[in-house]
């Protein structure tokens, strides 16, 4: 595996090879590596014929500097984790490399009020922090996969979000540009944003149903395995949609998670798996959908099902 601290020779490498006939996944992370990091370089490495990865502690995403601070950082660890897992390439830059023209006034992207609830409603300005540097990160790895987990459901809705918006982007600037450039050159462009889909992965747990996380560290031993308590919690949700109303299961799975000692429910809800929207007529799925401190620590696990179950 080869460490690339800078854009500038990275991207060339890898327009280089997408050249020569590969195809890149990609998996950014913010370090601290687990075994759930470790499954998105397997599902890369399952699609495509190169795998790469980032480690970049977004400072525009952490809305609490004393958070940003506490960000576990393990650089050499993470970099020989991902060597084992097969990776290809590591993105290992610094903050200037990522923000030339520093974090302030990037572009805004017009996230349709999912910024604003749920995760986005606790940590303001969090969303708009990962759509930027996401934006960044994919115009660097130029992917055709993206590969995020499902562990963080409101992020994937946010890049998904975020991908369509610059993929309309490219296509408005290409239309502008017509009259200037050959249908050839069009053609031959070796990565747009139309080349990257959105490959969202499986959460992955510890064996007592904990969703791994790079969080989990903060928590005592007791806590972490108490916090188990969250995915049985969620089971117990999916278990009594047949018989209560989603409001009375919502009521009932926060009041059972509020009772566990140190802990402190900030939602439990089950939305519309689609548009993180209330349920409605036209739903199909269901996310049970929650952030719990357990001790402080911010945890977030969800879960989708069928709906109506019947
Ligand atoms: O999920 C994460 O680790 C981060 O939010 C991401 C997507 C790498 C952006 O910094």
């Amino acid at each position: 595996m080869q460490v690339i601290t800078r854009r500038s020779a990275l991207t060339p490498l890898l327009l280089r090879l997408r050249a020569e006939g590969h195809t890149i996944g990609f998996v950014p992370t913010m370090g601290a590596l687990h075994e759930g990091h470790i499954s998105l370089v397997a599902e890369s490495r399952q699609r495509a014929s190169i795998t790469v990865a980032s480690v970049f502690v977004n400072p525009t995403q952490f809305n609490d500097p004393a958070d940003l601070e506490k960000y576990p950082r393990q650089p050499e660890q993470d970099a020989q984790m991902l060597e084992k897992a097969g990776c290809d390439y590591l993105y290992l830059p610094g903050v200037e490399d990522v923000y030339p023209n520093g974090t302030q006034g990037g572009p805004l992207f017009d996230l349709g009020g999912l910024d604003t609830r749920l995760e986005g409603a606790s940590r303001p300005g969090h969303f708009a922090g990962v759509a930027q540097v996401v934006q960044v990160l994919v115009e660097t790895a130029v992917p055709d996969y993206l590969c995020m987990g499902q562990k963080d459901f409101q992020q994937c809705m946010v890049v998904q979000a975020l991908l369509q918006q610059m993929r309309a982007e490219f296509d408005r600037k290409a239309a502008a540009a017509q009259d200037t450039l050959q249908e050839s050159e069009t053609e031959s462009l070796l990565w747009t944003p139309h080349h990257t889909s959105l490959v969202i992965c499986p959460i992955i747990r510890e064996a007592h149903g904990l969703a791994m996380s790079s969080r989990n560290v903060r928590l005592s031993p007791e806590l972490r395995l108490r916090a188990g308590a969250i995915y049985a919690t969620m089971q117990y949700a999916a278990s009594l949609l047949p018989v209560l109303s989603i409001d009375t299961i919502s009521q009932v799975c926060t009041e059972n998670l509020n009772a566990e000692p140190d802990f402190k429910v900030d939602y439990f809800l089950l939305l519309d798996a689609a548009g993180l929207q209330a349920v409605h007529a036209q739903t199909t799925e269901i996310v049970i959908i929650t952030a719990v401190l357990v001790g402080g620590v911010r945890l977030l696990d969800n879960m989708v099902v069928a709906y109506p179950t019947v």
